[in-house]
């Protein structure tokens, strides 16, 4: 067999349900309108797009947990829809927000419980289970009550959970939401380590920075299809030629904001309010040219902290994904 251990070709998902209550109409969601992409051996594989793109049913249809309603779906070279008892046992998947922890049992014997349920042999488990605690660094609480645990905590157990019975392929829905920016870290360095023994990883994630520095390649997906599939290098270097102008004026001033985007050389302008301030975001291929623009339009405006740097993979995902913000 090849190195590919996930293949996934013109896959469809649409979801039947009913809304209304007095007279109930039948609806229809294309969460998924033909999906094809491949994932190899060894790689980390980010899946990012915006709320309701598609990407927990794409993980859901891979860990035989849905259906798809047409196309073909291959892990590990098994059928996850006629396969399910064959592949099960060699992957395991963590999705964001689940409560699949027994709260009153302590982090030992919630492992203790989920490899029963693996089938893991009696004379494995001890060894397996401390290894995994002290991997995600929960040795020291390890016959601690879960529900003591802070939200990183739990988090980290979930992950040594999805490694009890060492799935050959990990799969991670917004692993790292709600964590601080140090657990987020930890968890970061738990993925990589597991990636450098073997395990071959795919995640979601709202954080593109986080994405930058895991994965090898990344699929952009909105609205159900696919938007770009490459390495973050690479993609980042489609815009090589493009400069993020970033800068920062007090008050909003729709108007003048309006205009610069119809600036000659602007491509994209993108805009955020934080309190008084209003922070903007524009992308050219000529920064010379646009800046002395900018102040011109912006006169009576003032214009703080402007700097001229490359995009990063979240500029140019809000230049794909987040269409024209004025
Ligand atoms: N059980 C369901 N019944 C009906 N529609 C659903 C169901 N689950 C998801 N959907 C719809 O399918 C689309 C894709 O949802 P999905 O959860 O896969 O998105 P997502 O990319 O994971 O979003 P998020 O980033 O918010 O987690 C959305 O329009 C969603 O409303
Ligand atoms: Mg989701």
């Amino acid at each position: 067999m090849s190195d590919v251990v996930i293949e996934v070709s013109r896959v469809k998902r649409t979801y039947k349900t009913e809304i209304g209550y007095i007279k109930k109409k039948r609806k229809e969601v294309d969460a998924l309108k033909g999906i094809s992409f491949t994932v190899k051996k060894g790689e980390i594989f980010g899946l990012l797009g915006p709320n309701g793109a598609g990407k927990t049913t794409m993980i859901k249809i891979l860990t035989t947990m849905l259906t798809p309603t047409s196309g073909k779906v291959s892990v590990l070279g098994l059928n996850p829809v006629t396969e399910t008892k064959l592949l099960r046992p060699h992957i395991n998947f963590i999705l964001g927000g689940e409560r699949n922890l027994y709260w009153r049992l302590s982090a030992y014997d919630n492992l203790a419980y989920f490899s029963d349920l693996y089938k893991i042999p009696l004379s494995e488990q001890k060894e397996r289970i401390n290894e995994l605690l002290e991997l995600v660094g929960l040795k020291e609480v390890a016959h601690q009550r879960v529900e003591t645990f802070s939200k990183g905590m739990k988090q980290r157990l979930q992950i040594a959970r999805g490694l009890v019975n060492n799935p050959e392929i990990l799969f991670l829905d917004e692993p790292s939401i709600g964590l601080d920016p140090v657990s987020a870290r930890k968890l970061r360095d738990i993925i990589r380590q597991l990636n450098n023994n073997g395990t071959t990883i795919l995640l979601t994630t709202h954080y593109m920075f986080e994405a930058d520095e895991l994965c090898d390649r990344i699929a952009f997906i909105d609205k159900g299809e696919i938007v770009d599939i490459d390495s973050p290098q690479n993609i980042k270097q489609k815009t090589d030629n493009v400069s993020v102008i970033d800068f920062t004026i007090i008050g909003g001033n729709d108007m003048k904001i309006n205009q610069l985007s119809s600036l000659p050389g602007v491509q994209h302008v993108q805009t955020k309010n934080e309190d008084i301030l209003t922070s903007i975001k524009l992308h050219t291929n000529n920064p010379q040219t646009v800046v002395p623009l900018i102040y011109e339009t912006m006169q009576e405006v003032v214009i703080q902290d402007l700097s001229i740097t490359k995009p990063t993979l979240e500029d140019v995902y809000v230049q794909l994904i987040g269409g024209k913000v004025s």
